[in-house]
Protein backbone atom coordinates (compact mmCIF):
# COMPACT_ATOMS: atom_id res chain seq x y z
CA UNK A 1 0.00 0.00 0.00
CA UNK A 2 1.66 3.43 -1.22
CA UNK A 3 2.89 5.39 1.49
CA UNK A 4 2.57 8.93 1.93
CA UNK A 5 5.73 11.19 2.37
CA UNK A 6 5.38 14.39 4.14
CA UNK A 7 9.24 15.10 5.62
CA UNK A 8 12.48 14.52 4.33
CA UNK A 9 15.74 13.72 5.35
CA UNK A 10 19.00 13.72 4.18
CA UNK A 11 22.67 12.42 5.48
CA UNK A 12 25.25 14.31 4.01
CA UNK A 13 24.45 18.04 2.35
CA UNK A 14 27.30 17.77 -0.47
CA UNK A 15 26.22 18.18 -4.14
CA UNK A 16 23.50 15.49 -3.92
CA UNK A 17 22.30 16.09 -0.46
CA UNK A 18 22.06 19.78 -1.25
CA UNK A 19 20.03 19.25 -4.44
CA UNK A 20 17.46 16.54 -2.76
CA UNK A 21 17.34 18.96 0.31
CA UNK A 22 16.20 22.04 -2.18
CA UNK A 23 13.53 20.44 -4.98
CA UNK A 24 11.87 18.46 -1.50
CA UNK A 25 11.70 21.66 0.05
CA UNK A 26 10.50 23.29 -3.34
CA UNK A 27 7.80 20.51 -3.24
CA UNK A 28 6.40 22.03 -0.23
CA UNK A 29 8.42 19.46 2.46
CA UNK A 30 9.96 20.14 5.42
CA UNK A 31 13.61 19.02 5.42
CA UNK A 32 16.50 18.12 7.78
CA UNK A 33 19.87 18.11 6.54
CA UNK A 34 22.50 15.96 8.51
CA UNK A 35 26.39 16.83 7.56
CA UNK A 36 29.58 16.94 9.85
CA UNK A 37 29.52 20.55 11.88
CA UNK A 38 32.76 21.74 9.77
CA UNK A 39 30.48 21.34 6.00
CA UNK A 40 27.30 22.72 7.81
CA UNK A 41 28.01 25.98 6.48
CA UNK A 42 29.31 25.08 2.83
CA UNK A 43 25.23 22.43 2.45
CA UNK A 44 23.80 25.76 3.53
CA UNK A 45 25.29 27.76 1.29
CA UNK A 46 25.34 25.05 -1.70
CA UNK A 47 21.09 25.40 -1.50
CA UNK A 48 21.50 29.30 -0.88
CA UNK A 49 23.79 29.50 -3.74
CA UNK A 50 21.26 27.27 -5.93
CA UNK A 51 18.05 29.16 -4.88
CA UNK A 52 20.02 32.66 -5.58
CA UNK A 53 20.08 31.27 -9.19
CA UNK A 54 16.67 29.87 -9.18
CA UNK A 55 15.57 33.66 -8.29
CA UNK A 56 17.63 35.40 -10.89
CA UNK A 57 16.50 33.19 -13.48
CA UNK A 58 12.81 34.55 -12.80
CA UNK A 59 12.12 30.21 -11.83
CA UNK A 60 11.13 31.55 -8.21
CA UNK A 61 10.55 34.84 -6.51
CA UNK A 62 12.41 35.97 -3.33
CA UNK A 63 9.58 35.50 -1.33
CA UNK A 64 9.51 31.46 -2.48
CA UNK A 65 13.41 31.41 -1.90
CA UNK A 66 13.07 32.02 1.84
CA UNK A 67 9.76 29.57 2.17
CA UNK A 68 12.04 27.46 1.15
CA UNK A 69 14.84 28.03 2.82
CA UNK A 70 12.92 28.29 6.38
CA UNK A 71 11.64 24.33 5.61
CA UNK A 72 15.57 23.20 5.87
CA UNK A 73 17.17 22.65 8.79
CA UNK A 74 20.61 21.54 8.41
CA UNK A 75 21.97 20.14 11.78
CA UNK A 76 24.85 18.25 13.07
CA UNK A 77 23.19 16.03 15.13
CA UNK A 78 22.14 12.28 13.33
CA UNK A 79 18.50 11.92 16.39
CA UNK A 80 17.12 14.94 14.26
CA UNK A 81 16.47 12.97 11.05
CA UNK A 82 14.57 10.39 13.21
CA UNK A 83 11.64 11.79 12.67
CA UNK A 84 11.29 12.10 9.16
CA UNK A 85 9.17 10.21 6.74
CA UNK A 86 12.46 8.81 4.17
CA UNK A 87 16.01 9.12 5.53
CA UNK A 88 18.29 9.22 2.35
CA UNK A 89 21.96 8.73 2.67
CA UNK A 90 24.24 11.10 0.09
CA UNK A 91 27.21 10.83 2.10
CA UNK A 92 30.40 9.52 0.34
CA UNK A 93 31.61 6.14 1.31
CA UNK A 94 34.95 7.40 3.04
CA UNK A 95 36.64 5.72 6.14
CA UNK A 96 35.71 9.45 7.67
CA UNK A 97 31.95 8.77 7.03
CA UNK A 98 31.85 5.41 8.24
CA UNK A 99 33.73 5.79 11.93
CA UNK A 100 31.57 8.52 12.88
N1 LIG B 1 27.46 13.48 -7.49
C1 LIG B 1 26.89 12.61 -8.32
O1 LIG B 1 26.62 12.87 -9.52
C2 LIG B 1 26.50 11.23 -7.81
C3 LIG B 1 25.78 10.37 -8.65
C4 LIG B 1 25.38 9.14 -8.16
C5 LIG B 1 25.72 8.75 -6.86
N2 LIG B 1 26.44 9.60 -6.07
C6 LIG B 1 26.76 9.15 -4.72
O2 LIG B 1 26.05 9.98 -3.80
C7 LIG B 1 26.87 10.17 -2.65
C8 LIG B 1 27.06 11.66 -2.41
O3 LIG B 1 27.66 12.25 -3.56
P1 LIG B 1 28.00 13.81 -3.62
O4 LIG B 1 28.49 14.10 -4.98
O5 LIG B 1 26.85 14.58 -3.05
O6 LIG B 1 29.23 13.88 -2.59
P2 LIG B 1 29.83 15.16 -1.83
O7 LIG B 1 31.24 14.81 -1.49
O8 LIG B 1 29.52 16.42 -2.56
O9 LIG B 1 28.96 15.19 -0.49
C9 LIG B 1 29.10 14.23 0.54
C10 LIG B 1 28.70 14.92 1.83
O10 LIG B 1 28.60 13.94 2.85
C11 LIG B 1 29.08 14.52 4.03
N3 LIG B 1 29.41 13.48 5.01
C12 LIG B 1 30.50 12.70 5.11
N4 LIG B 1 30.38 11.86 6.18
C13 LIG B 1 29.18 12.14 6.74
C14 LIG B 1 28.47 11.61 7.86
N5 LIG B 1 29.00 10.62 8.60
N6 LIG B 1 27.26 12.12 8.17
C15 LIG B 1 26.72 13.10 7.41
N7 LIG B 1 27.33 13.64 6.33
C16 LIG B 1 28.55 13.16 6.00
C17 LIG B 1 30.28 15.34 3.58
O11 LIG B 1 30.66 16.31 4.56
C18 LIG B 1 29.72 15.97 2.30
O12 LIG B 1 29.07 17.19 2.57
C19 LIG B 1 28.18 9.41 -2.88
O13 LIG B 1 28.09 8.13 -2.27
C20 LIG B 1 28.23 9.30 -4.38
O14 LIG B 1 28.98 8.16 -4.79
C21 LIG B 1 26.83 10.83 -6.52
Amino acid sequence: MPREINSVAIVGGGFMGAGIAEVSAVAGMPVVVRDLPQFLDAARGRVEKSLAGAVKRGKIDQAKRDEVLGLITFTPDLKDVASADIVIRRSRRSSISRCR
